[in-house]
Order: C-alpha cells, then structure tokens, then sequence
C-alpha cells in the first residue's frame, strides 16, 4: 500500500464516508471523544481527520488541529467547519503522518482514529505521534488490531490483507507492531463495538522506555483483561 493508492481509495470513499463508515465507527468515535473531553485548555492533534466527523464532538475550549493526506476528505471537513461554526478547529492541513510537520512534543494530545490500518508503516506514524506529543502528553488509537487468540479470523484478516492496496485498508496489523518501541506507556486498552473488532488504545508519553519485556508482558495482560472484562487496567483510568 502506497500513499497514491490510499488517496484514490479516499477520493472514491470522501462522498460516501459518513453516511457508511461515519455510522459503523461512530460507536468508537463516542468513546474516545468521551476520554478527550474529559479535560478542557489542550491543544489536540487528530491525525487521519478525514471528513472531520469527529470535530464537533469535541468540547469547545480544547482547540484542534487535524492533517489528512486526502484532499478530498478535508474537503468535506472544511466544509463542516463552516457549517457548524467550528471555531475550536485551529487548522486542517494536507499532510503524511509518517512525516508530520510539526516541531516536537508540540500538542497536549494526539489521537488516531481508524488511520493505523490504512498507513504504509504504522511503526513510522507511531514514532511521529510520540515526538509531536508532549512529554507525559497521551496518544489515543482507536483501530482494529488482529486478534491473536481468534485463528479463524485471523486467517481471514491475512486473506483480506492480500487485497488491501484496492481497498485502502490492512487487516492484519498487532498491536505488538504498533506500540513496540521506547517512550511510550500502555494505559489501557478496551474492546469497541462494531462486532469487538476495535479497540480504544491508550498510551503515555512518557520520557523514559519501558523495557521491551516489560512492555509485552503488560500489554497482553491488558489485551486478556480487555477481551474478558471489557474494562481498562493499569491505572484504572475511566472509559
Ligand atoms: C478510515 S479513515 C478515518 C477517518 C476518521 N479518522 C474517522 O474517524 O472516520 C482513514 C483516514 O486516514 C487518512 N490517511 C491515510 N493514510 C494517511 C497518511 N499517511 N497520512 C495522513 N492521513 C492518512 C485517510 O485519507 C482517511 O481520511
């Protein structure tokens, strides 16, 4: 998957997106925007803004800047802003998340929804996230992640993966290859609807590494927790 091919896939998507995926992830987007919201003064990055569906679900003294690589989405986004009078939006600009041009830890949060699937190299977006990301800043994904104890779906996410440069969408991402890496802490995971396929991750950004070992152990004990509880873990935070 390529940059050309994920930007025709979201110029034949842009018209019909909020009324087909706006409606299947908007269980997600609720949640996510219910963690954001929960402090107000921050300035939060959105990466992969796309339509800008989620814009004014975000509480107004929070002030938001989003970058898509589609023209064609931003767009519809641009153009929402104007509708609804969306004043908090400082800025949407036509960017890579794999090259953010922003200087480092220059936003409170950043947050990612259903963009990690659709990027060439979810490691490099990643490592973007935690520069621009301030020291002790949080980053949120919300993505579908391959199951690991579910063999039969994960067979089906590694055949649709074979297709993923026509459909603009790569199945069989772990959240191991997301999150692995130094500077980054696993607060909490959980379970979104649609059909448990996606999950709210969060993270800190915090200064020093966790060990690799470490990391792995907590986030497969989070991942158990999630699948079974549906609840967060290591700090108890709220959904
Ligand atoms: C599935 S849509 C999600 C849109 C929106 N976040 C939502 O919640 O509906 C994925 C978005 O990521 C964008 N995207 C894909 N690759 C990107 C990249 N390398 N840099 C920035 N945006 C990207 C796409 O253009 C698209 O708007």
């Amino acid at each position: 998957m390529d940059l050309i091919s994920i930007q025709a896939a979201y110029r034949r998507y842009a018209r019909v997106y909020d009324a087909t995926f706006g409606t299947v992830f908007a269980a997600g987007r609720k949640r996510i925007l219910r963690q954001l919201n929960r402090h107000g003064g921050q300035r939060i990055l959105e990466v992969g803004v796309g339509t800008g569906i989620s814009l004014p679900g975000y509480r107004r003294d929070n002030t938001i800047v989003g970058i898509d690589i589609s023209k064609d989405m931003l767009d519809i986004a641009r153009r929402r802003i104007e509708r609804r009078s969306l004043t908090n939006v400082e800025s949407l600009s036509e960017m890579d998340a794999e090259k953010l041009e922003f200087p480092d830890h220059s936003f409170d949060t950043v947050v990612a929804m259903y963009v990690m699937t659709v990027v060439p190299h979810p490691d490099r977006v990643m490592s973007e996230l935690r520069r621009v990301c301030k020291p002790g800043g949080d980053i949120y994904l919300l993505n579908h992640v391959m199951d690991d104890d579910d063999g039969l779906l994960q067979a089906t996410e590694r055949r649709l993966a074979r297709f993923s440069a026509r459909i603009g969408w790569r199945p069989d991402v772990t959240l191991d290859s997301l999150v692995e890496g130094a500077g980054i802490e696993l607060v909490s995971v959980d379970v979104v609807p649609p059909f448990r396929l996606f999950r709210l991750i969060r993270f800190r950004n915090v200064p020093a590494a966790m060990p690799a070992e470490s990391y792995r152990m907590a986030a497969s004990q989070i991942a158990q927790q999630s699948a079974v509880h549906n609840r967060p873990s290591l700090d108890g935070a709220p959904r």
